[in-house]
């Protein structure tokens, strides 16, 4: 049994406003060294394979070339769109593999006992997403006024890691090749293909990096679990 991770890195940081967010300092080190740590710590994990833009690609190739990540075997470029990114990672993931899990590398934080937990469902479900329940009072708006409002109670926020068997994310692949489904994580795409998607739960402190301020968020987490709370 196999499990290779594609970390999509090719992102243009447009509303951080640098588009090396991924290589962006959290507390010292680059948010993708964070990144890299939680998949390397994974232990049910056995490769990595990184995606990247031509504008992260010498970063990203200096930083692993320390040797510090063992499981690191590959970088291969992305696209103008995630979808494109994660299709042409899974396309460089080794034929062996049984699970495929996509993460964000802009999603430093992610702990890696729920890693190891999407691998696990995944293997016996099919497919396993992280997710946090929703904790906003969801509204719904049309022309900046509320029609309504919508039941949190079933409202989960939907995170990376994405873990399927390789053969479901194959398929997921290919489509998003073909570009005939559109979708903005694999697991809508697993919806519509009708595949089960199960959750892991998680919590808002396996926080994306999308704004410049979710760095200081992200200093203050690592601070937080440091002092063991
Ligand atoms: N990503 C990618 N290829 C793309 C777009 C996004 O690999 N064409 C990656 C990003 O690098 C990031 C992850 O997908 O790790 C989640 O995307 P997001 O947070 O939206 O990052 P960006 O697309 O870089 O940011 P923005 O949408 O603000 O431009
Ligand atoms: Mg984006």
């Amino acid at each position: 049994m196999t499990a290779i991770a594609v970390i999509v890195a090719a992102g243009k940081g447009e509303r951080f406003g640098d588009a090396g967010k991924v290589m962006s300092t959290i507390a010292g080190r680059p948010c993708l060294a964070w990144t890299l740590d939680a998949f390397q710590n994974a232990d049910s994990v056995d490769g990595i394979i990184i995606v990247v833009g031509d504008h992260t690609r010498d970063a990203v190739t200096d930083l692993t070339s320390s040797g510090e990540w063992l499981k690191v075997q590959g970088i291969v470029p992305g696209g103008a769109s995630r979808q494109y990114s994660m299709a042409n990672g899974v396309r460089a993931v080794p034929a062996d593999a049984d699970v495929i899990l996509v993460h964000d590398a802009a999603r430093p934080l992610t702990p890696p006992a729920l890693i190891n937990e999407s691998v696990r469902v995944a293997r016996e479900h099919g497919g396993a997403i992280l997710a946090a329940p929703i904790t906003d009072t969801v509204k719904q708006v049309v022309d900046e006024e509320v029609s309504r409002t919508i039941d949190r109670s079933t409202l989960w926020g939907a995170q990376t890691p994405q873990t399927f068997r390789a053969d479901m994310m194959r398929e997921m692949a290919h489509h998003a090749f073909a570009g005939d489904i559109a979708f903005t994580d694999e697991a809508s795409l697993a919806e519509v293909l009708g595949y089960p998607v199960r959750i892991v739960r998680s919590d808002s402190t396996n926080l994306k990096i999308t704004h410049p301020h979710d760095i200081a968020i992200a200093e203050a987490i690592i601070l937080t679990r440091e002092n063991g709370r």
